[in-house]
């Protein structure tokens, strides 16, 4: 009788084990999808902004489309070769500033490794949150998967009003003003002009910040200095 109970009794307890050890492993943040559309609403410290995100991963293109409250309108395009252009295109004064990263936009598995925090509530949305290299804390929708919300370290803060997955932006709308090479030219030297930056992954230059968690500088947190005049 024993010999009969004792293979059904490993039977269950290792099916009862494998269902915990799935219960007990932490959720991961859902990849960005390849490519989408997202109105945010930023707040830098109490300076608000409203900011069109259009994330192209298989084109190698991040547009940050950045208004600042009753203030200016700026541009930030940045290419996966590592070049971005920030630019302003309604003053008269027509201004461009052209970085070069060492590395290209942010990947869509960026957030892999992140830590598990738990679940809050935010925005009246039960999310599931994590932390990344004590620089980014973002939440995620428990039932969608949606980002609802990131804060940087700074404090600099982002509210996800539209997640929409698969729009994309028209080629005509990534060109860089005429301006922007220009002033390269006139100045007699290549791009780029500002490298002071130790940069390797680029996230949301919208914050003036950037961080990279790729390569062999993992965990190196820079930000970018430069201001737009
Ligand atoms: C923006 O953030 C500041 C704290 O940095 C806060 O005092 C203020 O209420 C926030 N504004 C909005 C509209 O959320
Ligand atoms: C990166 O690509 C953009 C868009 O094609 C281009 O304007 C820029 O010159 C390129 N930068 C480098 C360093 O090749």
């Amino acid at each position: 009788m024993a010999c009969a109970v004792k293979p059904i009794l490993i039977f269950l307890i290792s099916i009862i084990s494998f269902h915990v050890s799935l219960i007990a492993s932490d959720p991961t943040p859902a990849a960005w999808p390849l490519q989408f559309h997202s109105i945010l609403f930023m707040n830098n410290s109490g300076t608000l902004q409203h900011v069109d995100l259009w994330y192209d991963w298989p084109n190698g293109r991040n547009f940050n489309i950045i208004q600042n409250q009753l203030g200016k309108l700026t541009y930030d395009l940045e290419w996966d070769n590592g070049t971005s252009y920030i630019y302003t295109t309604l003053d008269s004064n027509k201004e461009c500033r052209v970085l070069h990263f060492p590395v290209g936009i942010l990947r869509p598995d960026w957030l892999d490794g992140a830590n598990y925090l738990g679940q809050e509530e935010k925005d009246g949305f039960l999310c599931n949150v994590w932390e990344k290299v004590d620089f980014i804390w973002y939440y995620e929708d428990v039932v969608t998967k949606r980002p609802v919300y990131w804060a940087f370290y700074t404090g600099y803060t982002a509210h996800v009003m539209t997640f929409e997955v698969g729009a994309v932006l028209e080629d005509s709308h990534w060109q860089a003003p005429l301006y922007c090479f220009k002033e390269a030219q006139e100045k007699g030297k290549p791009l780029p002009l500002i490298e002071e930056f130790l940069v390797f992954s680029s996230f949301f230059s919208i914050g003036n910040e950037r961080f990279g968690n790729f390569g062999p500088c993992q965990g190196i947190i820079a930000k970018c200095q430069y201001d737009i005049k």
